[in-house]
């Protein structure tokens, strides 16, 4: 297995707020880690420092064994745009633009792949999530499943390595939930690393490794294996998930 994350002695604090406390985290190419933990345990703090939004205080980031963590902003946006592809609680998606233009905008700025190329992709991806009946509507005339699975459309349109997602369904009713995380787990079965923070136990349950962020640390990691034939084994990977979440006081 080879390792497309790597974080070595990450370190984060807010004046002298000390939210993450020497982080090391190994993330294999295509595994699915899910980031738990109670609120202001620094879930989101260690999203955004290992992805290159925020700078870690020290510490090292390689991804692909390269060092990103001292990268300059211009160099760190184009990684960003080109390797990685973010989702989050809220689809951030421009307003003045249809579904289909908010998903191939990235793939435009970039320029990794001629504009033909991304509007293929847009087209598979909005076909794979199905919204490519909406792909002309204003984001504000769809739901907000569509939206989240826009967004998701829009992350991966540059074929990133990694997917990071924080709270991806955490404004998503249980049954569009669903939905987005099987897009999610497709998008995993498919070979890209799938990195989300989440407090729910039913979308952890998805992933192949859970860790349990206390006291600036991980505290505590689950290993649950592949997701396959889900719909069989789910109660039994929740069950044992919701037990070991317990066990942290979760
Ligand atoms: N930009 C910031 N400036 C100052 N303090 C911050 C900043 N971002 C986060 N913090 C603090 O860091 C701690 C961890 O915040 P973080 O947002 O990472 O928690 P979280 O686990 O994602 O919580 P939640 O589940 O509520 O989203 C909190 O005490 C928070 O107040
Ligand atoms: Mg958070």
């Amino acid at each position: 297995m080879k390792t497309i994350l790597e974080v070595q002695n990450l370190c984060k604090s807010f004046e002298d707020n000390q939210v993450l406390n020497n982080i090391n985290l190994k993330v294999e190419e295509g595994e699915f880690l899910a980031i738990m933990g109670q609120s202001g345990s620094g879930k989101s703090t260690l999203l955004y420092n290992i992805s290159g939004m925020d700078r870690p205080e020290s510490g090292n980031v390689f991804l692909c064994g390269k060092d990103i963590s001292k990268l300059d902003d211009e160099k760190m946006s184009e990684v960003r745009l080109d390797h990685m592809g973010f989702v989050f609680q809220h689809s951030y998606l421009l307003k003045n633009l249809s579904i289909h233009d908010n998903i191939v905008l990235p793939g435009f700025r970039s320029g990794k792949m001629p504009r033909e190329q991304v509007n293929q992709n847009a087209d598979i991806l909005m076909k794979d999530t199905g919204i490519d009946s909406v792909a002309n509507h204003d984001i504000k005339k769809v739901s907000g499943g569509q939206l989240q699975r826009a967004a998701i459309c829009r992350a991966l349109i540059n074929k990133p390595e990694v997917l990071f997602g924080d709270e991806p369904t955490g404004s998503l009713n249980s049954s569009t939930t669903k939905e987005v995380m099987d897009i999610i787990n497709d998008v995993n079965k498919d070979g890209t690393t799938v990195i989300i923070v989440t407090h729910d136990s039913k979308v952890a349950a998805r992933a192949d490794r859970v860790i349990f962020l206390m006291d600036g640390n991980i505290h505590a990691e689950l290993k649950i294996g592949k997701y396959e034939d889900y719909e069989e084994k789910r109660p039994l990977r929740e069950k044992s998930l919701n037990q070991w979440l317990e066990k942290q006081g979760f």
